[in-house]
């Protein structure tokens, strides 16, 4: 049964949050378990759906997974023999279903992944997967529906440059070098901390990796990897998410468990818009002295720019700062879904490309909205905190793909949220 999210304006977030390991480092270490024949163990997982969806895929291919989502905990058990192949189905569920190419082709010299059309963010091709894979040695083709890369006589170390960071794309190589013959050295990689937690993972199975976290990585290949036991890094997304949280509603808010090394771009126009970040002993607080947060412009960049999963956040507390603002979304061309619905809720912008005007107001008015993706429903729930009356959002399902438990942790923080199905007349 389709369910949104109620929420009732006018309260300031007070309190601590708790963040998980990161979303997008979860599933690609999961997948990375294929590497290794027998059982790796990964903690600090997040209890969300897309983990759910993801050890169903790796179910398809072979493993035994265990889920223990209450105590953070997936157990994957790869057998000698596993399949190559992730469907349509799957993949359209869960693009990140994208991250078995790398580990299917090196372990089984073959992978079949479905390719995932767009979605609500933009086009997202998988065009530098494929160069890397090919640079790698494999043969890359695209037959009905799919991606098949297939390299039977294993994969060469290769100078490869990757056009854009892609976050994607730079895991896919390092999954595949690992096992190839000979060195890879990878220019213009991604450098997220996600990217680190992964080599992370893989130089703890065995793997030679250098560079990790700069523009540059070495991967020396290896014979074989071994099951591993390895904490997902803490969910930098999650983390900013609560810090606007905390500037839109004018709240104070400890995120424990966050990294702000890992979210240095963000925070500093947290600062900007006039709220005290503070280190603490279990994360950081965001303070925003009971003050409405000042106008602050933001373009969005890979690491360690700022993130674009946190635009959306950025966009819905500017919509009730003193001021106006320019937010430029430079990696995903239709990444402004959340701005219609923000403007269902009385927010001043102005579209212009991948540009968006913001002029703050004092108070959003509550509205049915919709979610589109992950961080737009979330973000719209923040707005609903600052609107007069009640907002609803619906799409619940899509913010259960990235936070565990969201209106739980927003009633922690003293907000009125909670979840009913969606076919409730909106009163
Ligand atoms: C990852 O997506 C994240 N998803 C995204 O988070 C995040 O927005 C993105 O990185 C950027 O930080 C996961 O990790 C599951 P990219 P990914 O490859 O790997 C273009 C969320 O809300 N591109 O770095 O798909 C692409 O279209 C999600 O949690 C190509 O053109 O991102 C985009 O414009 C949303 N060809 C840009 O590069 C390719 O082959 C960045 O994409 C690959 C990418």
């Amino acid at each position: 049964m389709a369910e949104r999210f109620r929420v009732v304006g006018g309260s300031a977030l007070r309190g601590e949050v708790q963040v998980w390991g990161a979303k997008n480092s979860a599933l690609k270490l999961m997948a990375a378990a294929l590497l290794a024949v027998g059982r790796t163990r990964l903690t600090n997982v997040p209890a969300i759906l897309d983990v759910t969806i993801m050890a169903e895929l790796l179910r398809r291919l072979g493993c035994t997974v265990d889920y223990d989502a209450a105590a953070g905990v997936v157990e994957i058990d790869v057998p000698e023999q596993i399949g190559h192949r992730a469907d349509y189905d799957l993949v359209r569920a869960l693009r990140a279903s994208t991250a078995v190419l790398g580990p299917l082709v090196a372990r089984t010299g073959s992978a079949d992944v479905a390719i995932p059309g767009g979605d609500a963010i933009g086009s997202r091709g998988l065009d530098l997967h494929a160069a890397g894979l090919e640079a790698l040695g494999a043969q890359v083709h695209v037959t009905h529906g799919f991606l098949v890369a297939e390299a039977p006589s294993g994969l060469d170390g290769a100078d490869i440059r990757l056009e854009f960071p892609s976050v994607g794309a730079t895991e896919n190589v390092l999954t595949a070098a690992v096992l190839a013959r000979g060195t890879t050295r990878l220019e213009n990689a991604a450098r997220e901390p996600e990217i680190v937690d992964i080599a992370a993972m893989l130089s703890s199975m065995g793997a030679r990796i250098t560079g990790a976290g700069t523009s540059v990585i070495e991967i020396e290949g290896v014979e074989a990897l071994a099951p591993t036991e390895h904490a997902v890094v803490a969910d930098r997304i999650a983390a900013g998410t609560w810090a606007f949280a905390a500037v839109a509603t004018r709240g104070d808010v400890e995120v424990v468990g966050g990294v702000p090394e890992h979210l240095a771009a963000a925070l500093e126009l947290v600062r900007a818009s006039g709220a005290e970040v503070v280190t603490t002993a279990r994360g950081f607080r965001v303070d925003s002295g009971g003050r409405r947060p000042l106008a602050f412009d933001v373009a969005t960049l890979p690491y360690p720019g700022f993130p674009t999963d946190l635009q959306p956040f950025a966009l819905a507390a500017n919509a009730v700062a003193d001021g106006s603002a320019m937010i430029t979304e430079n990696l995903f061309e239709a990444r402004f879904r959340t701005v219609q619905e923000l403007n269902r809720l009385g927010a001043e912008t102005r579209i212009d490309g991948h540009h968006v005007m913001v002029h703050g107001v004092e108070r959003l008015s509550g509205a049915p909205v919709e979610a589109s993706d992950i961080r737009a429903g979330a973000a719209l729930v923040i707005a609903g905190l600052v609107a007069d009356g009640v907002t609803t959002v619906s799409g619940a399902q899509h913010i259960d793909r990235g936070y565990a438990g969201f209106a739980e942790a927003m009633q922690g923080l003293g907000a009125d949220v909670t979840r009913e199905p969606d076919d409730v007349p909106f009163v």
